[in-house]
């Protein structure tokens, strides 16, 4: 658990680090099926907020405590930690098996679209995304340092982070919608908003019809403070991650960029923004 922080290395074209690529033959050939499920996010837009979700609308209240990293697999790691992602996928038990990706669309496993599986994206708009990300770095020994706010925001503009370019990786799976119809692309800023107007129109793409009831149950267990003190989501079994220096369910809100950006921060990354978001439809909202 104590080697060094990894590197960034250059991954077709993508930052990445080696625990996300050390078992990429197995990730590449990975055999989806039709009913999989994948979960693709780039990483802190509120993954393991719509994992949670997920499990719950599928498997509802499990009776074994299971951490939400076996539960919903994480398919391109390979760590001691956490083990090898592929493995957990091909063991899963459960019918749909649940997937978690932070992969750029260009190197998703191409069984997912062969198989043409259900899709769940979760985007996060770029300064909370940044920020979040930022702490996450801090606290994970298994993530490169961050270094400084400063520095870091500076990176974050040139997507030198693991998993590559937050502009790309958000705008690619938004381009993928016009093509491929089994993705359902979410907002961060949306769910904590209305989850459970979110949690319907998942339902609705998933084909799901939960009671009122249980709608209700899944709608309060998901919120912030509940998740953060349920050890099976709030990450507090990982040995990689330090809470003393942040918690992984850290505030869960929309504009605590606000607190982290100066002024000239925020000039600054507006006008790098408009630039490189200029051909894009997608839209996000940095206040609710
Ligand atoms: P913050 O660091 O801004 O608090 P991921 O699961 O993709 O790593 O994303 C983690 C981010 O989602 C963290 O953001 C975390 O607090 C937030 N999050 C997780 N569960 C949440 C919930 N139920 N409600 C609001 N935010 C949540």
């Amino acid at each position: 658990m104590d080697d060094p922080r990894p590197e960034l290395l250059d991954f077709h074209g993508v930052s990445m680090t080696r625990y996300f690529t050390d078992n990429w033959e197995n990730i590449q050939n990975f055999k989806a099926r039709p009913d999989d499920i994948l979960i693709a996010t780039y990483p802190k837009a509120g993954t393991t907020w719509v994992s949670n979700i997920l499990d719950l609308l599928y498997f509802g209240r499990r009776e074994k405590a299971i951490p939400i990293y076996e539960r919903v697999p994480f398919i391109e790691i390979l760590h001691p930690g956490f083990g090898s992602g592929t493995e957990y996928a091909n063991n899963l038990p459960t019918s749909p098996r649940l997937i978690k990706t932070h992969l750029p669309i260009q190197l998703v496993p191409k069984s997912f679209w062969e198989q043409n599986c259900r899709i769940v994206y979760v985007a996060r708009n770029a300064k909370d995304n940044a920020v979040s990300f930022f702490h996450f770095d801090r606290m994970t020994k298994i993530q490169p340092e961050p270094g400084d706010w400063s520095s870091y925001l500076q990176r974050f503009m040139q997507g030198k982070m693991v998993f590559g370019s937050w502009y790309d990786h958000v705008n690619n799976w938004w381009k993928k919608k016009e093509t491929y119809t089994n993705l359902h692309y979410m907002f961060f800023e949306d769910m904590v908003e209305d989850t459970g107007r979110e949690i319907d129109k998942l339902c609705s793409f998933l084909g799901l019809t939960p009671s009122a009831e249980e709608k209700t149950r899944i709608v309060g267990g998901v919120q912030f403070d509940n998740m953060k003190k349920d050890e099976m989501v709030n990450y507090s079994t990982s040995a990689v991650m330090d809470f003393k220096i942040s918690p992984f369910m850290r505030k869960g809100k929309v504009s605590d960029w606000k607190n982290h950006f100066t002024v000239a921060q925020n000039e600054e990354f507006d006008q790098d923004y408009k630039k490189k978001m200029k051909d894009t439809t997608l839209q996000f909202r940095t206040e609710v």
